[in-house]
């Protein structure tokens, strides 16, 4: 007992005295420690990272460095100076950070796998033929998935259900049966996912309760039984087994294989689900919006060949769609929140675009957060709490890819797709997928909000910095088969 007291004060004399050790250097950014030692802003942080970092924007300006949860975290707001963070793949490393991660959440360790063989693999599979081959079975199951979860409704009965639900369960069963292959078990894992993702958030926090924890872990076990690869037929050519090949050859042991898998399951599966609800709800609460990609649609319904199913890939590949791909850059601009983060693994200077020079600490970690700026910053946007349709369109309805701060051409305006070396290698595929199921979503089905005053609900704070924000509670809308569809 005597000596767990003693533990406990000499721990706790460590953390303070390294806590108020730390000082600001000469030319360092402004340091913010937070009251409490060690945790620092931690409980800020977890709640609503957007607010919090919103608040230290306010009272120190573009860049500034906090401590929480016992780092010290440089975050750099001002998209000017990104590349000066994004191009130094020497003194900033992005791979401790996600080993911790993956490790914490998914129980996985790679210590073998090369991040940049991992990503060529992954680029090998999302570009040329590969990525044709996957959204064309990504167009087929998601037809197929969508008419038939609605078959045996009499024509013209309405069919009920929260849009969140709808899009998430859609997409990810979709996705799964385009990339796993595996038709026996889909809803089954989707069910499990979504235990598992509602606490992927504090379990990558650290911050379960033991009944949480629980689930997590109970859910997460179950989920790699569900994706073991013993089930698998052996002469699949599916991306899964591709994927287990390529963890095989990299010395992988078939137990990590197996976890790995629910990590890439995660990756590919967690964020084109909540986009497709944002996409739908934005335009279902913005008549305006909705009206503008229906007149796109049916412009480009009148180019199709009417024994093709509409709407064909080839056509939708084809076409330039300026309006919808304007649509799904305001989402993803108020909805897409990834941080990018990475660890200062030399001392290192960093200049920014305003001609100042600070100094970054090794063992500390630099963060940019362009939900912040970029993406919600009033002086790059107008309105930027508001969905306006239009926002990357030209007037001539070409795309508008021109936007300033301070007077100077920005390259980051909006970045959904995170940047630099562990950007989205699905980006793509991901674009091709939403196009897909708005416009099948459109043309073959009636879609309302039940209540029509109905606004889209609030994201919920703890997401952010883990990709899509998803929403606090769903929005309930009906929908009912096109009658020109009964016939199918
Ligand atoms: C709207 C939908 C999507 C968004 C907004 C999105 C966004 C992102 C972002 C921001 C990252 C970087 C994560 C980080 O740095 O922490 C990422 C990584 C990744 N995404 Fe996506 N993603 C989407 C859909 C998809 C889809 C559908 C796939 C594949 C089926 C996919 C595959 C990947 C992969 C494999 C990575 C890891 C890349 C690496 O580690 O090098 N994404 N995604």
């Amino acid at each position: 007992m005597l000596w767990t007291i003693f533990l406990f004060f000499n721990g706790l004399f460590i953390i303070t005295y390294l806590y108020s050790s730390r000082k600001r250097r000469k030319n360092e950014p402004p340091l913010d420690k937070g009251f409490l030692p060690w945790l620092g802003h931690a409980f800020e942080f977890g709640k609503d990272a957007s607010k919090f970092l919103a608040r230290m924007k306010e009272k120190h300006g573009d860049i500034f460095t906090v401590c929480v949860a016992g780092h010290y975290i440089t975050v750099l707001l001002d998209p000017n100076s990104f590349d000066s963070v994004l191009s130094d793949t020497v003194r900033l490393d992005f791979t401790p950070i996600r080993e911790k991660l993956i490790q914490r959440i998914f129980n996985v360790q790679l210590p073998t796998v090369k991040p940049l063989s991992e990503r060529k693999w992954m680029e090998r599979h999302f570009q040329g033929v590969s990525l044709r081959k996957l959204s064309s079975s990504m167009n087929a199951h998601l037809r197929s998935l969508l008419l038939n979860d609605h078959k045996g409704r009499s024509p013209s009965e309405w069919a009920q259900d929260g849009l969140f639900s709808l899009c998430y369960s859609l997409l990810f069963r979709a996705g799964y049966l385009t990339l796993f292959e595996r038709t026996e078990n889909a809803p089954t894992v989707y069910h499990e996912f979504r235990k598992f993702d509602e606490l992927l958030t504090k379990l990558a926090r650290g911050i379960l309760k033991r009944e949480e924890r629980k689930i997590a872990y109970t859910s997460r076990e179950q989920l790699w039984e569900l994706l073991s690869p013993n089930l698998l037929n052996g002469n699949s050519t599916s991306w899964q087994h591709s994927y287990h090949h390529f963890l095989q050859e990299e010395g992988i042991d078939a137990d990590m294989q197996n976890k790995a898998l629910l990590l890439q399951l995660w990756t590919t599966q967690c964020n084109a689900g909540p986009a497709a609800f944002w996409v739908l709800g934005f335009l279902l609460t913005h008549p305006e919006a909705m009206e503008a990609v229906q007149s796109e649609i049916r412009v480009l319904s009148t180019l199709q060949d009417t024994s093709l199913q509409w709407p064909s890939m080839n056509l939708l590949e084809a076409s330039s769609t300026p309006v919808f791909d304007s649509v799904l850059n305001e989402t993803l601009r108020l909805t897409a929140a990834v941080m990018i983060n990475r660890e200062v693994v030399q001392d290192k200077i960093l200049s920014t675009a305003d001609g100042q020079e600070y100094l970054l600490r090794r063992g500390d970690r630099v963060c940019l957060f362009p939900f912040l700026s970029p993406q919600m910053d009033p002086q790059i946007h107008h309105t930027p709490q508001i969905f306006k349709y239009d926002r990357f369109l030209n007037e001539d309805k070409t795309v508008k890819d021109t936007f300033y701060k301070g007077g100077k051409r920005l390259k980051y305006y909006t970045m959904p797709w995170g940047a630099g070396r562990n950007s989205c290698v699905g980006k793509e595929f991901a674009v091709t997928t939403l196009k897909q199921f708005v416009f099948f979503f459109l043309t073959h089905f009636d879609l309302e909000l039940c209540n029509p005053e109905a606004k889209l609900p609030p994201a919920n704070p703890s997401r952010y910095g883990f990709g899509m924000l998803q929403p606090n509670e769903d929005l309930m809308v009906r929908f009912r088969l096109k009658r020109t569809y009964h016939e199918m």
